[in-house]
């Protein structure tokens, strides 16, 4: 059925019809019936209809929230979306008076309040499985605070570091997912209902009731806006994309860390897959998989972007795609968010030490603590490095003779720093990867759990 035809005498043919219909807001059914409830008591309340209407529609919508919750409603091709299925039903329930739930409504400010009230719960989970993401790392971190491995910049080894403190980056940035679709919510959770198909209504709405009632955060302030705009589903878009980046992030490295090159992990049969050619082979498909689905939410990211584009003021169908859009990116994302979490519980991690000219810096600076000028420290290490190659040897077998030969500044106790764990022990700054600093970074993250 359509909630339209008063003026039509044809119809659409079949074809026209399966273009223009949509299945994918059917995940909206919940939200679309406890947005008409608020509406319908509203309606009582303001005596727009009669309370015992109102009393009806509400009982019938009721039934209907049930048969929804068990899994029982019943869509029919001939239900042009979400919004048309639930009215075609609740008149079946309750006769003429489901006439008189659309009073006061168009399916315009209808479908921009069920996003709002889907993505708001929707954002609730992610900010929950972002937090699981996180005290999983955390874990991690808590039995590697002390293995030492290289950090690294250009792929190249840079500085010895600890492998908590290396994951921890990967908590962090998950926390700040949580954050963002936190501060999405601010924006999502406000009503447009009352704002009609366009320009709201001369009937005597009650729209901060329908608010409090849905326990969202006000209304929005001007109806063009309300049905038009659809900005907070491009932000719910982005906050997907941006922690499916960081998910692939991660998803590339332990891809790296598990070859034989690297052999910094070990993937347990639980998270890894064979090969039906190669039967030697372990692969890290689901690793593969996080990082190749980041690249499609970024398409989606785009998606979301380009359906807004030049589109006039107000509402217009092209709209109607957004759903299809952002459901797949928050799927997306659950599922990977899941995925990350099994994947790290099977890894069982056996780095080799950092290369032993990873301390460089850290000779240098021992150095300018006694007064020489970085540029200098940094050339004098050059050349002791260079000197140590030249005789087929590294920092960590160097003699104070070989020291003495490039700076006669260099003494005995300097020789303890040639280890790359010694080195990361001494590192002070905060926020570095020594045991305490990831310790500490460990008790902080769980306290914003
Ligand atoms: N299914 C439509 C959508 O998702 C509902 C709004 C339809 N409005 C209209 N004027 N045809 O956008």
């Amino acid at each position: 059925m359509t909630l339209w035809g008063g003026r039509f005498e044809g119809s659409l043919s079949e074809a026209m019809w399966e273009f223009t219909t949509d299945k994918s807001d059917r995940r909206l059914l919940q939200v679309d019936i406890e947005g008409s409830i608020a509406h319908v008591e509203m309606l009582g309340a303001t005596e727009v209809i009669e309370p015992e209407e109102a009393q009806t529609l509400v009982a019938g919508l009721r039934s209907i929230l049930a048969e929804a919750e068990a899994g029982e409603f019943a869509f029919q091709t001939t239900d042009e979306d979400v919004h048309t299925a639930v009215e075609r039903r609740l008149g079946e329930l309750v006769g003429e008076t489901a006439g008189k739930l659309h009073t006061g409504r168009s399916r315009n400010d209808q479908v921009a309040l069920d996003l709002r009230l889907y993505l708001v719960r929707a954002g609730g989970r992610r900010i929950e499985q972002l937090h699981k993401l996180a005290g999983t790392i955390t874990r991690l971190a808590e039995s590697h605070a002390e293995t030492v491995v290289a950090s690294y910049t250009h792929l190249q080894q840079a500085q010895p570091t600890t492998l908590g403190h290396h994951l921890l980056a990967y908590a962090w940035m998950a926390m700040r997912g949580a954050e963002r679709f936190n501060d999405a919510a601010k924006r999502i959770a406000v009503s447009p209902l009352g704002s009609g198909a366009s320009s709201g209504s001369s009937l005597p709405l009650d729209r901060d009731a329908v608010a409090r009632h849905l326990e969202l955060d006000g209304v929005i302030p001007n109806s063009l806006d309300a049905v038009g705009s659809r900005d907070f589903v491009s932000e719910y878009v982005f906050c997907c994309a941006q922690s499916m980046i960081e998910l692939s992030r991660l998803a590339e490295e332990i891809i790296l860390w598990s070859t034989r090159e690297f052999g910094w992990v070990s993937l347990s049969d639980e998270v890894s897959t064979g090969s039906s050619a190669l039967p030697q082979k372990r692969n890290p498909d689901i690793a593969e998989l996080i990082r190749g689905r980041a690249g499609i939410v970024v398409g989606d990211m785009t998606a979301i972007l380009s359906l807004q584009k030049a589109l006039p003021l107000a509402y217009n169908r092209d709209l109607q795609e957004d759903k299809r859009i952002v459901f797949h990116a928050d799927d997306t994302l659950g599922s990977g968010l899941g995925a990350m979490v099994e994947l790290l519980g099977g890894l069982e991690f056996h780095p080799p030490a950092p290369g032993p000219d990873t301390v460089s810096l850290d000779i240098a600076e021992v150095m300018v603590r006694r007064g020489v000028p970085f540029r200098e420290a940094h050339r004098l290490v050059g050349e002791l490095v260079s000197l140590l190659e030249s005789r087929g040897k590294t920092l960590s077998d160097a003699t104070l003779d070989e020291l003495h030969e490039v700076d006669q500044r260099f003494v005995e106790a300097d020789l303890d720093r040639l280890d790359p764990t010694d080195s990361v022990r001494a590192r002070a700054t905060s926020g570095s990867g020594y045991p305490d600093s990831v310790r500490a970074q460990i008790d902080e993250i769980r306290r914003r759990i």
